[in-house]
């Protein structure tokens, strides 16, 4: 638990449907915006008002054709496609902001590390130090055959190649440009020192990058590195690398132990454990009164697509949901996508879910708890997650949009700040404002 406070995120994705599938269709909802720049800078406004950290975006490589052997149902339905590339909305939010963060999903599976640290370092000088990166490794077939593979990894090579490619983008990021290099010295015509710029020399089983980096410095070197991978392999590598985790387990004891696990996993790699901040996704639905919450609530439910849904959870899991019978129950899957969201419904929950309540269930949010009720009553439960669970702030899951963000910061915010409970001061970057510290810390594997 974070003790300067609670602190939040957005959790949104550049698209038309994130994890609300049908949520598109409500009165209000302003999703299909996404592809203006006003709806962006709009949200950033507001995410600044209301003190978050953040804005996390999702992203996702390839096309949800799990369900039903086909890609009709996510194109009709708009799951996650089409959607916009992130990264190229965030100079606009960052200029109509001072603090703001923001975390951008890549694919360490998809992208090469030299390219890639490239296109972080320039997103953190352009916006001061306000840049983190989710570390993915992706889930979907047609992905990899759309960038001309065989086929996907498996799940946990995924997972080692990607440790090598952190490897290679730490090097570049931290190893390669001395802090003194750029010396811009127009009388002795000299802008960079080159004694001070470093080859990375690197050569290993997936990449072979000499180096050195192409960019100078910026003023976090490393983006901040979040993660939310929750299979075995995936928690070793968040214990590694991550310095915020997105939680996404489905009750308080798995979060608990989720976080007990993974904080001795960082100790095993020489990491203080109090480095890592822990972040569930939440959904809140907020009104006045609790009849206004309740009754958003109920249209909210009675808005799930669940086929949307279904396809959402087919790609997710790798596996065809359509050859279920709703009313059968969830049984564990081995699968090669995401491991971690089979496991929310069936090991880590002692209920059984039936494939259309599990459809139903995740049809707000996916696998996070959804808080209905008045300021207050949301207000104690964010509360009593932060000082009983042990989390150090949250991921806020939207169903309708932007009013979802907007009901929690002018309602549920107000009331945190009342209790004296939100993370009041700012850093001088993202990093800054998590964890005191504009650097990584000397314990992470980036600076050994
Ligand atoms: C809450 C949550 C959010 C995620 N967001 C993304 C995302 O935006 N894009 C993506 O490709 N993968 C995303 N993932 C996938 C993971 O980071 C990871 O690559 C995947 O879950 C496989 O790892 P696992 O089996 O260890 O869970 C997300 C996973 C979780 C649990």
């Amino acid at each position: 638990m974070s003790d300067d406070g609670i602190h939040l995120n957005l959790f949104t994705m550049n698209a038309v449907e994130h994890v609300s599938v049908g949520s598109w269709r409500y009165p209000g909802d302003q999703s299909t915006r996404y592809t203006d720049t006003d709806y962006w800078t709009e949200v950033a406004r507001t995410a600044e008002r209301g003190g978050f950290d953040g804005v996390f975006f999702a992203d996702v490589r390839g096309i949800y054709d799990v369900f039903d052997d086909s890609r009709d149902p996510a194109i009709e339905k708009a799951v996650q496609t089409p959607s916009n590339d992130p990264a190229y909305v965030v100079p606009a939010m960052a200029e109509v902001t001072d603090d703001l963060g923001f975390a951008i999903t890549k694919s360490t599976s998809y992208n090469h590390p030299y390219q890639l640290a490239r296109e972080f370092s320039t997103l953190d000088h352009v916006t001061d130090g306000r840049v983190a990166w989710n570390v993915v490794t992706s889930y979907l077939e047609s992905a990899a055959a759309n960038l001309g593979l065989e086929g996907m990894i498996e799940h946990d090579e995924r997972y080692d190649r990607a440790d090598e490619f952190m490897e290679v983008v730490y090097r570049l990021w931290e190893d390669s440009w001395e802090d003194d290099a750029v010396v811009a010295d127009r009388e002795s015509d000299v802008y960079t020192d080159p004694e001070k710029v470093h080859g990375i020399d690197f050569d290993g089983d997936y990449f072979r990058v000499p180096g050195p980096h192409g960019c100078e410095p910026s003023p976090q070197r490393s983006p901040v590195i979040y993660q939310a991978g929750s299979s075995d392999r995936g928690r070793e590598f968040a214990a590694k690398h991550a310095e915020a985790v997105f939680v996404s387990q489905p009750n308080e004891r798995a979060v608990m132990d989720y976080i007990e696990d993974l904080e001795a996993r960082a100790e095993s790699y020489g990491r203080d454990p109090d480095s890592l901040k822990f972040f569930p996704g939440i959904v809140p639905i907020v009104g006045e009164t609790a009849e206004i919450a309740e009754a958003k609530h109920e249209s909210y439910k009675e808005g799930i697509d669940v086929e949307g849904v279904l396809t959402l959870l087919s790609g997710f899991v790798d596996m065809d949901l359509s050859e279920l019978d709703p009313d059968q129950t969830v049984e564990h899957i081995e699968t090669q996508a995401m491991q971690g969201v089979v496991n929310a419904f069936t090991k880590n929950d002692d209920r059984e879910w039936t494939v259309r309540e599990m459809a139903q269930y995740a049809g707000l949010g996916t696998t996070s708890p959804v808080v209905v009720g008045t300021p207050e009553q949301v207000a104690d439960e964010i509360e009593r997650w932060y000082t009983e669970v042990g989390v150090d702030g949250f991921n806020v899951k939207e169903v309708v949009r932007p009013d979802g963000l907007r009901d929690f910061v002018d309602l549920v915010v107000p009331e945190l700040r009342e209790r004296g409970l939100m993370r009041e001061t700012a850093g001088a970057t993202l990093r800054g404002t998590l964890t005191g510290s504009d650097r990584l810390p000397a314990d992470h594997p980036a600076r050994r």
